[in-house]
Parts: C-alpha cells; sequence; structure tokens
C-alpha cells in the first residue's frame, strides 16, 4: 500500500508539516531484502520503547555520522529527548520504517528519516539514521523519498542537510537525489541542498 500525503491545506509549510502527522495514518510498505516487509509511518508518541531499542543497536560509527559527536546512548535515551522526538510537530517530523510485531518476531524500528525547520521558513533539514544491520538495502533512500514527498507537499523550497566529508554513503544517496553538494570550510562537512520547485 502507498503510503498517501495529503495536499497542503495551509500555506504555513511547518503547520503543514505538523497537520501530515496527523493525517498521515497509511502504511509504505517496503520489501527489505533477507528481511521481509517492513513499513514506512509517522513516529508515535507509543514508539518510545522501540526507540531505545533502535539506539541500543546503533554503532559508534553510525551515531558520529549522524549526529557528528560521539554522544552516548544514556543521552540519546533520555525519557525527556525521546517524548520530544516521538511527537511530530511544527518543528520538526519523522517517519520510521519498522516492522509490525508477530508471535515470533516483536517490533521493532530500523530507521528514522525527519524533516525539521530552519530559520528558513521555505527550506527544511533532513536527517537520516538506519540500524548498521539493514543499511545498504534501500531503507535510508526509501525514506528520503519519502520525506522529499512530504516537504515538497508541504511548499518547502528547499531541502537542507549536513553531511560529513567521509559519509560516501549518505553523499552518494544525496547524488542519487540530485542534491548538490557544497563543502564550505574544513570542519569536515558537506552542506547539501536539493531544490524542491
Ligand atoms: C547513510 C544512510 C542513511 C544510508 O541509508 P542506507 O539505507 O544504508 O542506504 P541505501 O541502502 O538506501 O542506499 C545506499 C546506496 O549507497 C551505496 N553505497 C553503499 N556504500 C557506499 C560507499 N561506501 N560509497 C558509495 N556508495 C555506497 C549503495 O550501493 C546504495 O546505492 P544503490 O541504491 O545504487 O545500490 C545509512 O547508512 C546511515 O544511517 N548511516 C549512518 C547515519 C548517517 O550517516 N546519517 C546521515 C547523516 S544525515
Amino acid at each position: 500500500m502507498k503510503a498517501q500525503i495529503p495536499p497542503a491545506s495551509d500555506s504555513n509549510p511547518a503547520s503543514c508539516l505538523a497537520a501530515t502527522g496527523k493525517r498521515l495514518r497509511l502504511k509504505q510498505a517496503l520489501r527489505v531484502k533477507g528481511f521481509g516487509t517492513i513499513y514506512l509511518r509517522p513516529i508515535a508518541p507509543t514508539d518510545e520503547l522501540l526507540m531505545v531499542q533502535f539506539h541500543q543497536a546503533l554503532s559508534e560509527e553510525t551515531i558520529y555520522s549522524r549526529y557528528f559527536e560521539h554522544m552516548t546512548l544514556e543521552t540519546r535515551v533520555r525519557h525527556d529527548r525521546l517524548a520530544r522526538i516521538c511527537l511530530n510537530s511544527e518543528d520538526s517530523f519523522a517517519l520510521v520504517a519498522a516492522s509490525l510485531g508477530t508471535s515470533r518476531r516483536p517490533a521493532a524500528i530500523f530507521a528514522v528519516g525527519r524533516l525539521s525547520r530552519t530559520d528558513d521558513p521555505l527550506a527544511a533539514d533532513f536527517a537520516l539514521l538506519v540500524n548498521d544491520k539493514f543499511q545498504g538495502r534501500g531503507i535510508g533512500s526509501a525514506l528520503m523519498k519519502s520525506l522529499m514527498k512530504l516537504a515538497r507537499t508541504c511548499g518547502f523550497a528547499r531541502l537542507t542537510g549536513e553531511v560529513l566529508v567521509a559519509n560516501h554513503e549518505m553523499l552518494y544517496v544525496c547524488r542519487q537525489f540530485g542534491f548538490s553538494l557544497h563543502t564550505l570550510s574544513d570542519d569536515g562537512l558537506v552542506q547539501v541542498s536539493l531544490d524542491l520547485k
């Protein structure tokens, strides 16, 4: 089943993101090689425990690639932080790639893709984080595609992000989707930007 992103009902992209979080009910099925079907869906407040388990499975390298620092597990799974990031709002909207629980296998979250508002009302920042064991199976690209669609639907003009110069996988994904890449300084970061209009 394809995720139907409802048309924007508000001229403010950030309000649209928050409203979309409430309206977006359908799950987008994704076949993952060697695993089976998982679903892309908006994050929910009830995902807090699954997010703890998701973070427990991430390597130091993956954490550094996402946050550009070695954020401890304790910090990442603090209740106040998780409560905030499991709630879609005008400031940020996240999709998770998750499996449904079965009698043989409990539900799990394998990846999170997030859009966050920036100082520029027409630009949204993206961030992706995929469980190490599930990287390279198309989940990050699928999340990126959905985030692009959502940002475009909500009327954002640009999707922006920062990626470590050494993060070849993420830079590859950005190039695949047509982002322009700029290395501004020697801080080891590449600024990536995609025109959505
Ligand atoms: C970067 C990341 C989001 C990509 O997600 P993913 O699910 O692993 O990526 P996908 O499987 O969708 O696609 C990866 C693509 O990169 C390619 N790739 C893999 N390793 C690569 C490498 N070292 N160099 C170049 N390309 C590479 C794959 O072949 C694939 O291309 P294809 O679709 O043509 O086969 C994920 O690896 C991740 O979470 N990394 C750690 C956190 C991070 O870096 N976040 C980004 C900061 S915003």
